[in-house]
């Protein structure tokens, strides 16, 4: 077992951590309190080739492997958790389903530009009243011949406001539960096609997140993805792999905080020296340093099992579970570290705390990592 990153993983994180310390530390307050999206910044991330990571290069992507991008990931969320969560999902559930279940002529068309980021993508699953139960999907796709007719409402949608290409799962035969779900490609100029508000969110407030209307969107066959019926297992096997995207956001949200805390207990004085000099302090950070560092060996085995192609279900939710609850634990003691000043944005642990608990929401809530780990040891055992 060798647990040495090589020199070309040593480079990605680098050129990340700088990116990310240089270009988005500066900014990051306002765009967080505006709700600004980072349109320079994303525009940044594609040149430097952060938005197709692991695309292959002849369709446009940087052909790296799982672990340069949990790297990457952790080193952009470590500052601006709205960056990482639109890198995740232009990177993870968007260019990873295009280039593993597209046809090529769907490749050509739309991974390309996405993997070059000369526009991002979305991924509409979540309904009004779907959510965790996914295989409740209300929306419509009807077969009339030439195309699909797509009827219906996508709820918390990343990207939503900004994405020219949306993934989108709808229902073609209700009478098959979840093996009549297809998804579909769909195109956001296209009629029948509207924007609700953006919300109004408690963290990740750089990213732009809407619910999306379909009102009798005619979408072209060519733009089925995959088999008929494959929508449920597609959208199932992408998220597989989005989870080690947002395991890896957390990651980054625990250790941005946890170096700020350092930092800071080493120059605060109080009872007449350093704050780093307390025990009360030294055990906090060493329950930090203990948890992010378990964190991080979780996120790069399921990456690994990933790029050694081996099943990385399991292991994904894993990585998720625990980093999403370590970026919570890590951001709060952050704020405890600063006191008073944690609790003001000039200092950014308030805002990682408030962006960690997106962590155990989004791409599947805790209780969702806790199906689907306990059905994987549970059959194992049988
Ligand atoms: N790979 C392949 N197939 C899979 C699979 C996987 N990882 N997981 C399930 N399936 C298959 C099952 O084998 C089954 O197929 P068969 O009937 O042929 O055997 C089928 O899918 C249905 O599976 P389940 O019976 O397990 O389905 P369920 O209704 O019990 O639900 C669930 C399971 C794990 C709770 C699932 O619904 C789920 O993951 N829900 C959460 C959805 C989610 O993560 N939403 C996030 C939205 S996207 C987002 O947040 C993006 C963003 O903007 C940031």
């Amino acid at each position: 077992m060798d647990f040495q990153l090589n020199e070309e993983h040593e480079l990605i994180r680098k050129s990340a951590r700088d990116f990310a310390q240089n270009e988005l530390k500066p900014g990051v307050i306002e765009r967080d309190d505006k709700q600004k999206f980072p349109a320079e910044q994303v525009k940044r991330m594609a040149e430097l080739g952060f938005l197709g990571m692991m695309v292959n290069e002849k369709y446009g992507g940087s052909g790296l492997d799982t672990i340069s991008y949990v790297l990457a990931m952790e080193e952009i969320s470590k500052v601006d958790a709205s960056c990482s969560v639109i890198m995740s999902v232009n990177n993870s559930l968007v260019c990873w389903g295009l280039e593993t279940y597209g046809t090529e002529e769907q490749k050509q068309k739309y991974l390309v530009p996405l993997a070059k980021g000369e526009i991002i993508g979305a991924f509409c699953l979540s309904e009004p009243e779907a959510g965790s139960d996914a295989t409740s999907q209300r929306t419509t796709a009807i077969d009339n011949g030439d195309y699909y007719l797509l009827n219906g409402t996508k709820n918390w949608i990343t990207n939503g406001g900004t994405a020219a290409v949306h993934l989108v799962m709808a229902q073609t035969d209700v009478s098959k539960g979840h093996k009549g779900i297809n998804a579909f490609i769909v195109e956001k100029n296209w009629e029948g096609f509207s924007l609700g508000p953006k919300e109004n969110k408690l963290g990740i407030r750089g990213s732009d997140t809407h619910s999306i209307m379909f009102t009798d969107v005619k979408v072209p066959k060519a733009n089925r993805i995959g088999e008929d019926g494959f929508g449920f297992k597609f959208a199932m096997k992408t998220l597989a792999g989005g989870r080690i995207g947002i395991a890896s956001q957390a990651l980054g949200i625990a250790s941005g905080a946890y170096e700020l805390a350092l930092a800071y207990s080493k120059e605060r004085k109080a009872f007449g020296t350093v704050i780093s000099n307390h025990q009360a302090i030294q055990f906090k950070l060493a329950d930090m340093a203990t948890e992010i560092e378990a964190a991080r060996l979780l996120c790069l085995k399921a990456a690994w099992l990933k790029d050694q192609h081996l099943d990385y279900t399991l292991a994904g939710s894993i990585a998720k579970l625990f980093a999403s609850q370590v970026a919570m634990e890590v951001s709060v003691e952050a704020v405890q570290v600063h006191g008073g000043y944690g609790f003001v944005k000039e200092y950014h642990v308030e805002r990682m705390m408030r962006d960690a608990k997106i962590t155990q929401i989004y791409e599947g809530t805790s209780e969702v990592q806790k199906i689907v780990i306990s059905r994987q040891v549970l059959n194992a055992a049988l």
